[in-house]
């Protein structure tokens, strides 16, 4: 029970991440904690070998006779539609008589416990006759196999424009994928509920897409699945779309057999049967004049999507507004392809295809620089966006933050005094290298598609002054709840400590759009300000009328009190609350939020597609070892544009966070396929992603705090995916040390920049 004597300061401080307690005492719910309803049956999901082939025969009466089995659905058992794409209606829940990658679903497995169900998986007996594997985007293009109708943004016209140019540099890039690496497994579990209907717990961002993928296949309307979220163990978008399949497994075992399902993937299971982010293959052509400015810029992205178009083309279109990154360049061609390749679909991930896009501009504008014997930084600095201009989808440049983040990190960090010692370093070292980099981020906040930016939230105030606040907001490690509570503690001017988040749920907040687009606590924050406001309204009007009589005068409730006038009265929030109920006056209220202003025009590829830009640079600066080819991040210091931050450790955390997970897809972790389509980085044994000791020793983050007018909660800008990009930074720090060793090296712009790539480049092998 809460009591008068609450902790106010609350309202005010920076409480931090408020699930962190949870997490470090067990005590924080995830899918697989959820207590079991009698009569559970475990999922087990029997998925292709092959990468692409025709299903010949597929024998698993063997298996359903297993001792504790009770039934094995293949897609023939959906009673609605065996589709599950989200975009695109091109990705069958379970396959049919084709298969398309490896690790794609064929059958389910529903037994009493976990043993029969994997005793059952080998039993099953499945003839595929193999066909062509695709797995590199080239070759699929080259074949006109595509996943969604290709893309162009233009502004300015390239082809005069380059012959103006005194240089023209072309190259070819590549990225590789990433994988999630959730701590938390994909999963979900589900129960048969009264009329028909389910309930389901599933690990996803998008609670709503979930629902609709599961009334899809159920065959039933979206109000008979209940979908309920309380937060993941991670996502980093690997849970955007790709939640949905699992849940809708449990949801089809539990509609038909009318008993509770559970699956939850094992970490090998999950690595092979979801996508990662999209690899690219790239082609760039920059031209500079002799000033250094670049006066076009051309590029080609091949995108490898995978099967199934899954988040694909909403990704390509995310590389295409962010390919010229932080830069104004006045003629852009940049041309984007989603190329289909017998790989798992590949999905969402933390940048959601602007990293893709950067690492070509920042690797041309590198390629230009070493050409020409310059520091990159300066071609860097001197094409920096500003104020007014246009970018090549159109929306004009406002408040820019681009130089100032710039500006403040050479004098704050003293990068000529970190290029000195570098220098002077590498020139007595013989073995040892230094390089470094800096690596300005312009990232675009709002969802690219302007039909998903709106949320709900819905608050009940209780008759004893606690508060319950319901939004579609995932909580996936990122700290959104932590800022929902904030929100809601300071419009309504009371302690944190009284407000409640509760869990998303699909029946209590309808329609949401996934949480993802680093957009999540700006579209649910302002909807619960919308909501809160509402109900300030009505507890305004009721002091204003029954308590100061007085219409005319200003009443505002501040740390838990009533003050009319700025004169404190006797009334605080929980007196007050009473008798408002007394009073029988409204204290819930559903808030909407949908962005203003925004708005895009595919068919001419023009617009204003995001609300506002996040703005920062880091430097990185990087030591290798050039005998063994093995390196280490020694520093990254990065400015980093928060607004005016309303939750400092938690953004500190996103940033740390996504810089790490930006420094591991540049240089460690390597997605490999055989050219089969079967994946080799199967297991953590063969997949290294950053752990403690890959934290850069020297790693800090200064937020540029700026109090400009956007459209950010509370003017607190998000800040979820754009620090992954300043890891970007780390590719072009190692290849520079590479380069003092070895000043005629190989090295190609090909990500990540493994130990291997490294030592070979170190010796041109
Ligand atoms: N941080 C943690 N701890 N866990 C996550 O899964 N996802 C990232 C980012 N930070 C993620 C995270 C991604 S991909 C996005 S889009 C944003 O958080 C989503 O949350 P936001 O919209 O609240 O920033
Ligand atoms: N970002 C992240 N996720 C998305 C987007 C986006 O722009 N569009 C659709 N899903
Ligand atoms: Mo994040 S890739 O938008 O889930």
């Amino acid at each position: 029970m809460i009591d008068d004597k609450v902790n106010i300061k609350k309202t005010e401080m920076q409480f931090g991440n408020a699930d962190a307690p949870g997490h470090v005492t067990c005590k924080s719910i995830y899918v697989d904690d959820i207590p079991a309803m009698e009569g559970l049956l475990y999922l087990r999901v029997f998925d292709s070998p092959v990468a692409h082939g025709k299903i010949k025969n597929i024998d698993y009466a063997e298996a359903e006779k297993t001792d504790g089995v009770v039934k094995i659905f293949c897609y023939k058992d959906i009673p609605g539609e065996n589709q599950i794409g989200g975009i695109i209606a091109d990705e069958p829940l379970l396959a049919g008589n084709e298969v398309h990658f490896c690790g794609q679903p064929i059958l389910i497995i529903a037994a009493e416990n976990e043993d029969a169900a994997e005793e059952a998986l080998h039993k099953i007996k499945v003839e595929i006759e193999p066909l062509p594997v695709i797995t590199d985007p080239r070759v699929a293009f080259a074949q006109n196999k595509l996943l969604s109708p290709s893309r162009k943004f233009k502004i300015g016209d390239t082809l005069s424009a380059f012959t103006k140019c005194k240089y023209v540099f072309e190259g070819k890039t590549e990225t590789n994928g990433q994988e999630h690496l959730y701590l938390e497994t994909q999963g979900a579990y589900a129960y048969p509920t009264e009329h028909d209907s389910v309930k389901i717990f599933s690990s996803t961002q998008g609670p709503t897409q979930v629902q609709r993928t599961a009334a899809r296949v159920l065959g039933v309307s979206m109000n008979k699945v209940e979908v309920d979220v309380s937060r993941l163990g991670g996502g980093f978008g690997g849970k955007e779309d790709q939640a949905s399949a699992w849940a809708a497994m449990t949801a089809l075992v539990a509609y038909i057999l009318k008993r509770p399902a559970k699956c939850i993937l094992h970490r090998m299971e999950d690595m092979r049967m979801t996508g990662k982010r999209n690899p690219y293959s790239s082609d760039h052509k920059i031209g500079l004049d002799e000033n250094y400015n670049i006066l076009a810029y051309e590029a080609t992205f091949y995108q490898n999507g995978g099967a199934a178009a899954d988040l694909s083309p909403a990704i390509l279109e995310r590389t295409l507004f962010h390919c010229t990154n932080s830069y104004f360049i006045p003629n852009v061609t940049a041309t984007a392809h989603s190329c289909k390749t017998n790989l798992p679909p590949n999905t969402a991930f933390r940048g959601f295809g602007g990293p893709q896009g950067m690492f070509v501009i920042e690797a041309a504008i590198d390629h230009a620089a070493k050409s020409l014997g310059i520091d990159a930084s300066l071609i860097q600095r001197k094409n920096m966006m500003d104020d007014g201009n246009e970018m090549p989808y159109g929306q004009i440049i406002k408040n820019s933050e681009a130089k100032s983040c710039w500006d403040e990190a050479i004098s704050k960090y003293d990068i000529e005094t970190i290029k000195k010692e570098i220098k002077a370093f590498n020139a007595k070292n013989d073995f040892i290298k230094k390089g470094m980099a800096l690596m300005p981020v312009c990232f675009g906040i709002s969802f690219t598609n302007t039909m998903m930016n709106h949320a709900r939230a819905l608050v009940h105030v209780y008759s004893d002054g606690s508060v319950g606040v319901s939004t579609g907001a995932v909580e996936m490690g990122q700290g959104v709840n932590s800022k929902m509570i904030q929100v809601a503690a300071k419009t309504f001017g009371i302690s944190t400590d009284r407000i409640k988040l509760e869990t998303t749920n699909t029946t209590r907040v309808a329609n949401t759009s996934p949480s993802a687009a680093s957009s999540t606590a700006d579209l649910n924050g302002k909807a619960l300000l919308h909501a809160c406001n509402q109900i300030n309204e009505r507890l305004h009007s009721f002091i204003k009328t029954e308590i100061a009589s007085n219409t005319e005068c200003m009443v505002e409730i501040k740390d838990e009190r009533v003050y009319i006038n700025d004169e404190a009265t006797v009334y605080n929030w929980k007196n007050l609350i009473q008798q408002i109920f007394m009073k029988r006056i409204n204290l819930s209220a559903k808030g909407h939020y949908a962005t203003p202003v925004i708005h895009f025009d595919k068919a001419i590829e023009k617009g204003h597609p995001f609300a506002y830009h996040v703005y920062g640079t880091a430097v990185i600066a990087a030591t290798v070892d050039c005998i063994r080819g093995i390196y280490e991040i020694d520093a990254v210091h990065a400015i980093h544009d928060a607004g005016t931050s309303i939750n400092h450790l938690v953004d500190l955390g996103q940033c740390e966070g996504g810089i790490v997970q930006g420094i591991g897809w540049m240089t460690m972790e390597e997605v490999v396929y055989n050219e089969e389509g079967k994946l080799l980085s199967n297991a953590l044994s063969t997949y290294k992603i950053p752990d403690i000791y890959s934290v850069p020793k020297d790693l800090t983050v200064q937020f540029l705090n700026t109090d400009k007018n956007n459209l950010a909660i509370l003017k607190s800008k998000a800040v979820g995916e754009p620090p992954l990009m300043y890891g970007i930074g780390a590719f072009f720090a190692i290849r520079n040390a590479v380069l003092a060793f070895n000043p005629g090296s190989n090295i190609k712009y090909n990500a990540p920049i493994t130990p291997e790539k490294v030592l070979m480049g170190l010796y041109n092998m």
